[in-house]
């Protein structure tokens, strides 16, 4: 299909102002075998994956092993996996990479500067990012408005140039509550860091829970000064 014929689809979708669970009924069938979904195993991203477990949707799901995650993360990877008894691809950076920027400027050096933190997501995120979405179309994400300054005015659906694809975010504008409420009358497995301020969940050595208050994602990278912190994966 081409960019144009994709982009009147979505544009003929956003108007109908669908549940989510229908919108990737809908992507799935549009798009057969064409459609993958990235989780990051937040609480957001396992409510979409239920929708697709659960129903059976043939969307792929995977998600990049950065090599510095929570063991929290990792365990409810295998918990999830075990209680829908289907696969999550894991896609993992490469190591000949890992080894040269630890060897080069050691573990701890996305601390020093912006530069050295997005080549590190460069390595751990990216990469591995772009070879998990080779052969797709579509590419749905857990991103919700409520996240950031900055993501507040992204689109529902929306035209990635990088990869050519198109992104889209069915919980653009759910609310944390809405979440949280299907996340407890489904019983969906999730992180329970989540229950002890961690909001969005990254990797270990750049993540930490929040307070009262603060902004979603002052947890992540937090001692950078910038409302537009994104790791790459997202612009
Ligand atoms: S990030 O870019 O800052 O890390 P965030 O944690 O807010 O992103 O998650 C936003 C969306 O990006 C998730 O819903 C998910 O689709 C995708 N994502 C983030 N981290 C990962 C990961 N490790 N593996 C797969 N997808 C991810
Ligand atoms: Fe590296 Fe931190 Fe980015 Fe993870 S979040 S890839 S550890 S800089």
């Amino acid at each position: 299909m081409t960019k144009k014929e994709i982009l009147a689809f979505a544009e003929s979708e956003l108007h109908r102002e669908l549940f989510p669970l229908e919108l990737l009924e809908i992507l799935a069938e549009k798009f057969p075998q064409k459609v993958c979904f990235s989780t990051s195993l937040g609480i957001e991203d396992q409510l979409i994956t239920h929708f697709i477990f659960k129903n059976e949707i043939p969307i792929d799901i995977f998600t990049l092993q950065t090599g510095r995650l929570f063991e929290e993360t990792e365990q409810l990877l295998e918990q999830t996996q075990n209680k829908y008894n289907q696969k999550i691809t894991v896609f993992e950076p490469n190591q000949t990479k890992v080894e040269e920027l630890e060897n080069e400027k050691g573990k701890f050096s996305f601390y020093e500067s912006v530069e050295n933190r997005k080549e590190c997501c460069f390595i751990r995120k990216v990469e591995p990012l772009n070879r998990a979405l080779e052969n797709y179309t579509i590419w749905v994400t857990g991103i919700r408005a409520e996240h950031s300054e900055n993501r507040q005015n992204m689109p529902l659906f929306e035209w990635d140039e990088a990869h050519q694809m198109l992104k889209v975010h069915p919980l653009l504008h759910w609310n944390f509550e809405d979440v949280e409420k299907r996340i407890n009358i489904y019983q969906i497995p999730y992180n329970p860091l989540h229950d002890k301020g961690f909001v969005s969940i990254g990797c270990k050595p750049c993540t930490r829970a929040i307070k009262e208050g603060e902004d979603f994602r002052a947890g992540r990278w937090w001692w950078e000064n910038s409302s537009k912190k994104e790791c790459g994966l997202h612009q």
